[in-house]
């Protein structure tokens, strides 16, 4: 058993990792990893490179050319692009949100961000952290599919849109996940073996208590 805890949490858009993962860091004080952020980031450089998602070349040639860093603002991982954090209002805007679905969905992509997700651990352990909590699509499968804990978080359609609506943000959420869903390479779908959690009918509050009266078997708080 080993003493940096690692927990995967995947789920579809608006399905409440977000919210779900930096409450559940700075109770257990972990390191808070939101993977979709960093597909943000790097379709936002991609866009403002202008390479188009159906250029496959173009992309795989603009990828290769990125450099990634970390940089810990609290106990969030921001992701670093030669040398510069894509600000929030870039990443979480429309026409990145529109779009990242398309990039994620190539493989040099996924390929990129592999072994830069997987090295956010050793930021972790060197920063202090008792663990790490990372969010996405394909964490519990891909990147950490022998995590201590993989839970899969859902909610119905309509109350996904009506989150993204209460935030006032622009979010094709059921045609993002259709896309995320359907992609060849490391699809959105349940972990084998994770812990389904549906959050229609829970409270922000309950879903993390929920989680953490799991985790803090390990962790106690
Ligand atoms: O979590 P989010 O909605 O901010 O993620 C944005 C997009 O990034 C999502 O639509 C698909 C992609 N993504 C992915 O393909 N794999 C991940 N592990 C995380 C996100």
């Amino acid at each position: 058993m080993s003493t940096f805890v690692i927990i995967a949490i995947d789920g579809g858009a608006a399905s409440g990792k977000s919210s779900t993962s930096r409450l559940l860091a700075e109770r257990f004080n972990l390191l808070h990893v939101d993977t979709g952020s960093f597909y943000r980031a790097v379709t936002a450089e991609l866009l403002r490179a202008g390479v188009k998602t159906d250029d496959v070349d173009g992309v795989r040639a603009a990828v290769a050319g990125l450099k990634f860093g970390t940089r810990i603002e609290g106990r969030s991982a921001r992701m670093e692009i030669n040398g510069r954090v894509p600000p929030e209002a870039e990443i979480r805007g429309a026409e990145v949100t529109a779009a990242v679905s398309h990039f994620a969905a190539i493989p040099e992509v996924r390929a990129a961000l592999l072994a830069y997700q997987r090295g956010q651990a050793d930021v972790g352990r060197e920063k202090g952290f008792r663990g790490l909590v990372m969010e996405g699509r394909d964490i519990g499968s891909v990147i950490f599919p022998d995590a201590d804990f993989r839970f899969f978080l859902h909610a119905d359609p309509e109350e996904r849109a009506k989150r993204r609506a209460l935030e006032g943000r622009q979010d094709a959420v059921a045609e993002r996940d259709r896309l995320d869903a359907s992609r060849k390479t490391a699809p959105l779908a349940r972990p084998e073996g994770a812990t389904d959690i549906d959050s229609t009918h829970l409270t922000l509050e309950q879903v993390v208590d929920r989680l953490s009266a799991d985790i803090a078997v390990r962790l106690p708080l």
